[in-house]
């Protein structure tokens, strides 16, 4: 059975010793089940850090460059990040694809490089407001899933999740209704069971993201096809992400 995933993407955010405090904070707090697994994404700087604690909190990097090594300077490669025990990846996320430009085909790089380097995808989807008001928002996620991420075969695939993260609700308050987030979700699900099969479709867990706190996050969890959250805003403080393991 697929897993309920609750991931914390703690983007730019967040000194060294607040970021080992929040770390310690979240991991004495969970209990170790085999039914949710939690992921956290720390400024790089500090995951190392981090990685040497022993916990059941796995970590994971936002960002990374799909080559191994080169003359890419100021970036950090797939092979270093496996070198120090990076076991998940964000890509995909919209800061990333506005923001620094991230093509569709920069991103299936970015999604080999990691399977390849045995580090699991959370790969990001998402569409804008204005795509949301006045085009179909579930075309146009499903075909970014056929652009970065449909070339992987069943077996890839599986290694991989998928976070639906309409733009419109990240970090703004807004939060998708639970209409709009059951048929995106069952979207995404049917699309993988017709490229891939049922059982594919069947286990791969499929996150929600967009402004998700504990007052809302009840409701978003038991959505139809909702296998947890990756969250922003609200992961970067102990009591609100602990209190979001108890949405499920
Ligand atoms: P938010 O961010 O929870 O602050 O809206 C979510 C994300 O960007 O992953």
């Amino acid at each position: 059975m697929r897993k309920k995933v609750l991931a914390g993407n703690w983007k730019m955010n967040l000194n060294s010793n607040q970021s080992s405090v929040l770390f310690s904070e979240i991991t004495s707090s969970f209990i170790d089940n085999s039914y949710l697994k939690i992921i956290v994404f720390p400024p790089f700087l500090y995951t190392k850090d981090l990685l040497s604690i022993d916990s059941n909190v796995s970590i994971g990097v936002q960002n990374f460059h799909p080559e191994s090594n080169g003359a890419y300077t100021g970036e950090v490669s797939v092979s270093q990040i496996k070198d120090i025990g990076v076991t998940h990846t964000l890509v995909g996320h919209s800061e990333r694809r506005t923001l620094f430009n991230e093509s569709d085909d920069f991103l299936k790089q970015k999604v080999d490089a990691a399977l390849k380097n045995n580090i699991e995808v959370i790969f990001c989807c998402g569409e804008s407001i204005e795509i949301r008001e006045s085009a179909n928002p579930e075309d146009f996620v499903t075909k970014q899933l056929h652009s970065s991420l449909f070339h992987l075969s069943k077996e890839e695939i599986q290694k991989c999740m998928i976070a639906y993260e309409p733009i419109w609700a990240i970090g703004t308050g807004k939060v998708a209704n639970e209409d709009q987030i059951s048929k995106m979700h069952t979207a995404i699900r049917n699309e993988i069971k017709s490229k891939y099969d049922e059982e594919t479709a069947n286990q791969i867990s499929i996150l929600y993201g967009g402004s998700c706190k504990p007052s809302n996050a009840k409701a978003i969890f038991s959505c139809e096809n909702v296998d947890g959250g990756l969250i922003g805003g609200a992961s970067l403080d102990s009591n609100s992400f602990v209190e979001l393991s108890n949405c499920f």
